[in-house]
């Protein structure tokens, strides 16, 4: 897939809460084509401590509209510079990159995507791919607290949406793979989050014998699979997460 390196204009920031943004951006061009589970590499511009682009998920890709979304946790210097962008700001992207999840062969194959804080970020455009297919996804989305869910509304409209809370302040108390959902069957899990909730999810889907791909979340630097520095040790070796990933079958990881 060809890679582009767009100036984005930014149409829309919606502050979700005291942490989360959703960035809408356009072009004058169509946006090229992407995979859902896919990234772009932002550019932030105005301090060398982000000299390097950072890596986020494609959110969302409205083809009527022509926009990309963005959904961006502020958690340090280059997210919290994303997170302060205006509408009429320019965003420099690199996309699409890396791998996608696979999608489902017919549309009666049973998916769960489970997604914590913000990993639930690539699951939205997953979820809208797999209904235009004419599946309905399952979402299982896992949070601390009610506050931390985002974008319940638009998860709604591709599937069934459980929730999972750490304070019980939505949804069932505790971890995603505590959630009662877990009793159903499913032909395939697809995940994305924190480290721990990942490797809680693969452990799951083991014992359950159900197929299971996973969003690794690596430091990233180039993006390209040049410098080397996301690699993740796989049953074939070494992997840039970047450019292998960053969605890997969980029986190719050393989980
Ligand atoms: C493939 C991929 C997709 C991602 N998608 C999203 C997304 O959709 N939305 C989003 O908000 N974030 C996403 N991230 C994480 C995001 O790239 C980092 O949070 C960001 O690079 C941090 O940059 P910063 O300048 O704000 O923070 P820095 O000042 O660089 O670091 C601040 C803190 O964040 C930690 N951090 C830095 N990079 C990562 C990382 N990759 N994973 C976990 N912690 C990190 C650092 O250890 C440090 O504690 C994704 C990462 C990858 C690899
Ligand atoms: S980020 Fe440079 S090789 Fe992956």
């Amino acid at each position: 897939m060809k890679k582009s390196c767009i100036d984005l204009r930014v149409v829309g920031v919606e502050h979700l809460n005291e942490k989360y943004v959703l960035l809408r951006l356009t072009d004058s061009a169509p946006l090229p084509e992407m995979m859902p589970g896919q990234f772009v590499e932002v550019k932030v511009d105005d301090s060398p401590q982000t000299f390097l682009r950072r890596p986020i998920s494609i959110n969302f890709l409205d083809e009527e509209r022509n926009e990309l979304w963005l959904l961006v946790a502020a958690v340090g210097a280059g997210t919290r510079r994303m997170a302060r962008l205006k509408v009429g700001d320019a965003l420099n992207c690199v996309l699409p990159l890396g791998t996608g999840f696979t999608m489902p062969q017919t549309p009666d194959e049973r998916l769960l995507l489970i997604g914590g804080g913000v990993g639930v970020a690539p699951l939205l455009y997953f979820g809208k791919k797999i209904w235009e297919f004419g599946a309905r996804p399952t979402f299982l989305l896992g949070a601390r607290s009610a506050a931390d869910l985002l974008e319940l509304d638009e998860f709604a409209r591709y599937g069934e949406v459980c929730v999972t809370t750490e304070d019980g302040s939505l949804g069932e108390k505790g971890f995603v793979t505590d959630h009662s959902v877990l009793g159903s069957r499913f032909d395939r899990i697809s995940t994305c989050g924190p480290k721990p909730m990942m490797l809680s999810v693969a452990r799951y889907s083991r014992r359950s014998g159900i197929e299971c791909e996973a969003s690794l979340e690596n430091m990233m630097a180039c993006g390209l699979g040049a410098c080397l520095c996301c690699v993740e040790k796989t049953t074939e070796g070494n992997l840039c997460v970047c450019k292998e990933g960053p969605v890997f079958n969980i029986r190719r990881l050393l989980w």
